[in-house]
């Protein structure tokens, strides 16, 4: 083991012990000492859910990237192993970026990641390059192939720089050879997936573009992964730079996901849709693992590019992962839900029925908490005189709260944390287009301490937004304009 990597344990261990469980999240993955950003290997191996990390164990501030590594039987309790990777060789010493894992036919788990060296170019501009590497391991310690790098920029095609070819997505095929999914750059046309093959996983060639952005979405494509779900198939990306789109792709650095059909013959990806993948603030870089049981699950990275650096409390953690999401196609759109293992940490119950409720705001017996999971039903109760707006609010004392704002007309929800005392002038603020019957919808929000994830209409919207509250306010507020009927079913989380 290299002297960076066993500094980078002894470091985490060490610092670990002044994090107190209450100052992280309960059930979300967060770092275990330092910085945190995108999921990493998300991977089922050996009995367990693995997920690794961008991790700079160092500072609470993006640095030279390790991979930080947690296990889990349920996706919900996490235990901390240590680091698996550190920049310690030749061509990754200034970082080991996002990739994946897969387990081989003889049993180990192989990761596959990119290497980051800093290269002093033109006029003293520092530029990135960037290769893939592979590492096999047994889900506890991880040695880099002597081979490496495996893909250079001599495996690139024309126009596809070697300064943006990143975020690795290997799989193997049912005939036993393997294909990657590399994100790269294109001088042209901006964001590309390319798709190389292998026969023994660790000899790659150039296969063809999967799939160009032709700068349309964004510029530089980050992370993909690539999928079948419900009889079609998805890939799912990560862009920089996006423009907005209506209410579609307002993140700047924001999620996309096309859907379409695949031809494993001439492997080739017929598009036929795309959407953001998540509406909220912050939400990055997903993965999927495809879960024993056959389902596909989703964690992303649940933090903004833009905002990550502005958090206003320096605390030894930072960045925490998504609730795992089950995810379904129907009509050619993701639908994400919560998965169902979160519904065994519900306890504390509290249900009310046909509650109606006018032009006030409301609090209910029992309905209160900051590790929530509460499900509000809302419609119309006065077909007359329909209500406009409905709203709910959480993380709530005299001072601040966070709002989940319905525009029955506008056909909106917005989630707002303008007033959850956050002291920066960040964004606060977003919106997303959802469908409803006359003002009947269903919303569903999960609160783990230091975040708010709300599915919208049964999971075909998400938006999901970090807080920073002070966990004393945990108060929950009903409000509307007009006479609503609620069906509001409250339950406390304890994981
Ligand atoms: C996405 C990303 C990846 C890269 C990693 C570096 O958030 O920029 O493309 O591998 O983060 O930490």
């Amino acid at each position: 083991m290299s002297q960076a990597l066993r500094d980078a344990r002894r470091y985490e261990e060490g610092i670990e012990t002044y994090i107190k469980p209450e100052d992280r999240p309960g059930f979300h993955l967060s770092a275990r000492v330092g910085w945190m950003n995108d999921p990493n290997g998300f991977s089922y191996y050996m009995g367990q859910y693995h997920m690794f990390y961008q991790y700079h164990p160092y500072d609470s501030h993006w640095g030279p990237m390790h991979w930080g590594h947690a296990v889990s039987t349920d996706l919900l309790h996490w235990e901390y192993l240590p680091a698996a990777l550190a920049p310690d060789r030749i061509y990754d010493r200034d970082g080991c970026f996002s990739g994946n894992a897969i387990t081989l036919p003889d049993g180990r788990q192989m990761l596959m990641y990119t290497g980051v060296i800093n290269e002093i170019g033109e006029g003293g501009m520092t530029r990135e390059v960037q290769t893939q590497n592979l590492a096999f391991g047994d889900g506890l310690d991880y040695e880099k192939y002597e081979g490496n790098p495996v893909l250079t920029d001599a495996d690139l095609p024309e126009g596809g720089s070697k300064f943006a070819f990143r975020d690795p997505k290997p799989w193997r095929v049912a005939d036993g050879t393997y294909r990657v999914l590399v994100a790269n750059n294109h001088e042209g046309h901006g964001g590309q997936m390319l798709l190389f093959r292998s026969d023994d996983a660790t000899h790659w060639a150039f296969d063809k573009v999967f799939v160009e952005n032709h700068n349309r979405l964004g510029r530089m494509w980050e992370c993909p992964d690539f999928f079948e779900l419900d009889g079609k198939y998805v890939l799912l990306g990560s862009s920089q730079d996006m423009l907005p789109k209506g209410l579609e792709y307002q993140n700047g650095n924001g999620t996309f996901y096309l859907t379409g059909t695949y031809d494993e013959e001439t492997e080739t990806f017929f598009e036929e849709g795309d959407h953001t993948i998540d509406y909220g603030i912050d939400f990055y870089a997903p993965q999927t693992v495809l879960a024993p049981d056959g389902r596909r699950i989703m964690i992303g990275w649940m933090q903004n590019w833009d905002t990550c650096n502005l958090h206003t409390k320096s605390t030894p953690w930072f960045g925490q992962m998504s609730i795992p999401r089950e995810l379904h196609l129907k009509d050619g759109v993701l639908y994400q839900t919560p998965i169902r293992e979160l519904e065994e940490l519900r306890t504390d119950e509290v249900v009310y029925e046909d509650l109606v409720l006018s032009s006030e705001e409301r609090e209910l017996d029992g309905v209160s908490g900051r590790m929530v999971d509460l499900t509000v039903e809302v419609e119309a109760a006065d077909p007359e005189a329909l209500y406009r707006r409905f709203a709910i609010r959480f993380a709530k004392n005299d001072e601040f709260y966070t709002e989940v704002r319905f525009r029955r007309k506008e056909s909106t929800v917005k989630i707002d944390r303008m007033y959850s005392g956050s002291r920066r002038a960040i964004i606060h603020q977003r919106k997303a287009a959802v469908s409803h019957e006359d003002g009947k919808l269903k919303l569903r929000i999960i609160l783990d301490r230091f975040s708010a994830e709300v599915f919208i209409g049964d999971g075909e919207k998400v938006m999901s937004t970090t807080l920073e509250t002070d966990l004393s306010a945990d108060r929950i507020a009903f409000l509307a304009d007009g006479a609503v009927r609620l069906r509001v079913a409250k339950y406390t989380l304890a994981p």
